[in-house]
């Protein structure tokens, strides 16, 4: 019998008549420039989509800091952008050291044990990165063909500040680095060909201010030997780096290009470019900073000290005696703000990256979420908190990060 059409509920029904502000892990506010070109189709191939695709190449060598050709845009994930990293440059027989200091840093071990390699987790001893001497000691005992980490672990909010040197020490070694750095791209330094990167990788939804399901990887020239030199047939066909260059590299036809994200991640890069590095990594310090000082006057605790703290995410400590669920429904229900938990730990995570990064974004999620925290009964002082935010967003003019 053919099944009747289901009862259908307008999108309107279901979404909350005033959006709500993004201030979580990801994805983040986008710009109206990124929202119009989401909203554009046109024909995946032929010369406008050439010229879309050879600005985000470019502008994408900027944002990467490389001067790599090979720089594809991934239809999925930065999960699938990782997979696509992990697939192509290992196999059984090959070896890969994975720092793991989280959830997202561990995520390339489990893709590695997927397609057969030979896996080495290397975790951190608490909340901090994997440290600088534990990796050299780890890479003086045996040869790895590939070791992993990432610039910033989002679930619990710790930067690997290590990266240049460790990826020295593996381009001595012959190992190739490959490095997630989906939260932190353009919001803080990363110099993929003076560091030695060999493969990096960048979501759209968080760094970059774009939608979410489009992300970009790019290979340095060694990476991409490997990948040429392969002749263990490859399990992937969508991840499959040569074919995908084939649209990438050539303009063929591949698989359908995710058009609309594509001129999204054209307009999120176009608007970086302008703004310049420097100063993105400068507002994006500036903002971060000045809402620690607001939380902790406030009366809360920072989760991670902060010679190991990610400016990207900022993870909270959830007060004694109290629900995060329960605040974060309070935000979300009484102020229009969204944040985010964690896996498993009991902290709250505020997004920094790209539009979160605005000072009336700033001044709203503080406020929310000390009233929010008050309303579930702890003792914090909000007056003196959005006066700490205050003093250090607009103290020097220099500062106002709008
Ligand atoms: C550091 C990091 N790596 C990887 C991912 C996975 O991204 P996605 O959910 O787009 O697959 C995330 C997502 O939060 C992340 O923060």
């Amino acid at each position: 019998m053919p099944l009747s059409p289901p009862q259908t509920q307008h999108l309107d029904s279901i979404l909350p008549a005033e959006p709500l502000l993004l201030m979580g892990a990801g994805p983040v506010p986008i710009s109206h420039a990124v929202s119009r070109a989401n909203g554009v189709v046109i024909n995946h191939l032929g010369e406008t989509m050439d010229a879309v695709v050879s600005n985000v190449k470019m502008m994408g060598r900027y944002a990467f800091q490389t001067v790599s050709d090979k720089i594809i845009g991934v239809s999925g994930p930065a999960s699938a952008a990782m997979e696509m990293a992990i697939t192509n440059i290992l196999w059984p027989g090959r070896s890969v050291l994975a720092l793991s200091m989280g959830t997202f840093s561990g995520r390339m071990a489990e893709m590695a044990e997927g397609v057969g390699a030979e896996v080495t987790v290397l975790k951190s001893t608490g909340i901090e990165p994997v440290r600088l001497e534990q990796i050299r000691e780890a890479l003086s005992k045996k040869h790895y063909d590939v070791i992993t980490m990432a610039q910033g672990e989002t679930s619990c909010g710790v930067e690997m500040k290590c990266i240049p040197e460790v990826a020295q020490m593996a381009k001595e070694l012959g190992t190739l680095v490959v490095v997630d750095a989906v939260c932190t791209l353009t919001t803080m330094p990363l110099q993929m060909d003076e560091w030695g990167i060999d493969i990096a990788i960048a979501g759209g939804q968080k760094g970059l201010s774009s939608i979410p399901g489009v992300s970009l990887i790019v290979f340095s020239d060694a990476a991409w030997k490997t990948i040429e030199s392969r002749n263990v047939r490859q399990p992937h066909w969508c991840l499959d780096a040569l074919k995908a260059q084939t649209f990438w590299g050539s303009q063929q036809y591949h698989y359908t290009a995710p058009v609309p994200g594509i001129l999204a991640l054209h307009e999120a890069l176009r608007q970086i470019c302008e703004e310049t590095l420097p100063s993105r990594f400068e507002r994006h310090r500036t903002s971060s900073i000045a809402l620690q000082s607001g939380i902790e006057t406030m009366g809360l605790k920072l989760f991670v000290p902060i010679k190991d703290r990610l400016n990207s995410v900022v993870a909270i400590q959830t007060p004694e005696d109290t629900d995060s669920a329960q605040i974060r429904k309070i935000m979300s229900k009484r102020f229009n703000v969204e944040i985010s938990g964690a896996f498993g730990m009991d902290i709250m995570r505020i997004g920094q990256m790209g539009e979160q990064c605005r000072s009336h974004n700033l001044f709203k999620v503080l406020y929310a979420l000390g009233m929010s925290c008050r309303q579930t009964g702890v003792d914090l002082d909000v007056s003196l908190g959005m006066a700490e935010l205050e003093l250090n967003l607009v103290i020097d003019p220099e500062n106002l990060v709008d």
